[in-house]
């Protein structure tokens, strides 16, 4: 048997690590009393990670409060990132790279020609250097961003290609080993029993499933999958040694600890499905949240099915965990205001 960890142990075991702090934390954790009447089922609680405040908020300021100083103490001098036109996380990388002073290039797919709104507007507003791919060009995005790396080099920086690493991305799951200790504490003071959280099958929940197993918690998770391309709910299994050796907790992780629900992804990333259309409608109509098309409208669109479905107990409280997103919400403006649901 392992010997499970104080929360005081456990943060002992962050912050062994270099930390910049870009977050506006805690997060609230709030109830969401008209959903849960409309729904009638079990209690449903929200954990406002789309509130962390850097640059529109989202999850990633608490990843980067750990990696961009890994990054950065690593002699990394300019970051280079690969990703899709209405990113959020192309958006939260440059505004992390802004607070710690490193240039940012952003290779963005399918993204010539589009109107300049959302998230591509707030990466142009924060300084991003901008290559905005056509559709032929983005079938080798990662070869266009090798070349510009070369370049770089040849020029006498040391420039960091995203997707070409891994272990920053496992180092930013510890701001989400924090945010498990923040939400114990807030469970306690609210007096919530038989915890479920529920969000996108990714690093974050990841992070919260390591918090909740070092500190013995019986928390139960239910992950969505939001991308048939990314296999998010695989971190915590692939990487299991990893998180062992770089946070030195004494767990390891079964299949169980995250049940994974991939029906609710429709054709895929960046297509909303009527469901998730339909959710994002429900959400902000009840208690008035805002939820993103591809990511966390995606899991209110399984929560809300659930709790139809009669899956979860009744004496369960549900946490929605809200990773943010919301600047997504403009590029599908066309397709939610015409949304009639
Ligand atoms: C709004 C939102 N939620 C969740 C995720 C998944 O992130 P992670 O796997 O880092 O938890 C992303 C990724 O970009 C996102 O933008």
């Amino acid at each position: 048997m392992t010997q499970n960890l104080t929360r005081e142990q456990l943060q002992e075991h962050i912050d062994r690590f270099p930390r910049m702090q870009i977050a506006h934390l805690p997060t609230p954790l709030e109830e969401m009393p008209r959903l849960t009447e409309k729904l009638g089922g079990p209690n449903i609680w929200i954990k406002r990670e789309d509130m962390t405040g850097l640059a529109y908020g989202g999850n990633k300021a608490r990843h980067y409060e750990f990696e961009m100083p890994h990054i950065a103490d690593q002699g990394y001098d300019v970051m280079i990132n690969i990703m899709d036109y209405h990113s959020n996380n192309a958006r939260m990388t440059g505004a992390a790279a802004n607070k710690i002073g490193m240039r940012y290039i952003l290779v963005l797919k399918n993204a010539a020609n589009r109107v300049v709104q959302g998230n591509l507007l707030v990466d142009k507003i924060l300084g991003a250097e901008l290559h905005l791919l056509d559709e032929f060009q983005s079938n080798d995005a990662e070869g266009y961003a090798t070349n510009l790396k070369e370049q770089l080099e040849q020029q006498g920086h040391k420039p960091y290609l995203v997707q070409e690493h891994l272990f920053p991305r496992i180092v930013g799951m510890i701001g989400f080993v924090q945010a498990g200790i923040e939400m114990l504490e807030q469970i306690e003071n609210n007096n919530l029993k038989n915890i479920h959280i529920i969000g996108v099958a990714g690093r974050s929940l990841c992070g919260l499933i390591i918090a909740a197993k070092s500190m013995g918690l019986n928390w139960k998770f239910t992950g969505v999958t939001v991308n048939y391309d990314v296999p998010l709910g695989d971190y915590i299994f692939q990487h299991s040694k990893d998180i062992q050796e770089l946070l030195g907790l004494p767990i390891t992780f079964e299949e169980n600890d995250m049940q994974v629900l991939d029906q609710y992804v429709g054709e895929g990333y960046g297509v909303m499905t009527p469901q998730v259309a339909e959710a994002i409608h429900i959400a902000a109509q009840t208690d008035a949240i805002i939820c993103d098309p591809n990511y966390t409208g995606t899991v209110m669109a399984a929560l809300i099915d659930q709790v139809e479905e009669g899956t979860f107990d009744n004496d369960e409280t549900i946490i929605f965990l809200h990773t943010g997103g919301l600047p997504a919400i403009f590029t599908f403006a066309d397709q939610l205001a015409n949304f009639k649901g």
